[in-house]
């Protein structure tokens, strides 16, 4: 982070005291943003700005993010129902020179470059109603997967309800693809945006679980 450490400190406390004060107030606004999508997760754009920008996503058991670095913003993560899972990642020490490759012909995807580097695990937090989790690039990669023990019940959501601030908007994201040997940049997408279906539902699917 290149703000003053007084200062990313304060915004720090005021992100997650207005979280905490949200989440404890019972709000169930976020209710008519929410839906679910049976092949991936999905993200709702609530609001957005120049500075800062708010998303639920909404998992179903059993989906989950691939490994992902979050484009130089400082990103906020706690959940309104159920519960998910951050896997941390760090790529060690080693830089590697990385060429272009061939990028996926899917919606949203800027460029590719291979190889991979190697991702060592670095800690899950479980991250439940009322908690929440921070990370910014100079922290690692993390990746984000429902957690399926904590959702279901009598009454309860399909999945998990996450709700994501990144500030400033998060306008590249580099996913890092092992199994394809690749990093992908992509812009990131959303289902809905301030509870308005995107036009194009099969771009708008595929570039909503971008991260
Ligand atoms: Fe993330």
């Amino acid at each position: 982070m290149r703000q003053p450490a007084k200062s990313a400190a304060r915004v720090d406390v005021a992100v997650r005291a207005a979280v905490q004060a949200y989440v404890q107030g019972g709000h169930q606004d976020w209710r008519e943003l929410a839906s679910f999508c049976d092949q991936h997760y999905v993200r709702h754009l609530v609001d957005e700005s120049a500075n800062v920008e708010m998303m639920l996503i909404c998992w179903k058991k059993g989906q989950a993010s691939r490994v992902h670095n979050h484009g130089s913003s400082h990103c906020y993560l706690t959940v309104l129902s159920g519960g998910v899972e951050e896997l941390r990642f760090t790529t060690g020490d080693t830089p590697l020179e990385s060429e272009p490759t061939l990028a996926p012909r899917l919606p949203g995807v800027i460029a590719a470059t291979s190889p991979c580097p190697l991702l060592l695990p670095d800690g899950v937090n479980h991250v439940c109603v009322g908690t929440t989790a921070y990370i910014n690039d100079s922290m690692g990669l993390h990746a984000v997967r429902c957690d399926d023990a904590a959702c279901g019940g009598p009454g309860a959501e399909e999945g998990a309800v996450s709700l994501h601030i990144y500030a400033p908007p998060i306008r590249r994201v580099r996913l890092y693809e092992p199994e394809a040997d690749r990093v992908v940049t992509r812009a990131p997408g959303f289902r809905t945006i301030r509870g308005v279906e995107e036009e194009d539902q099969m771009d708008a699917s595929l570039l909503s679980s971008t991260l």
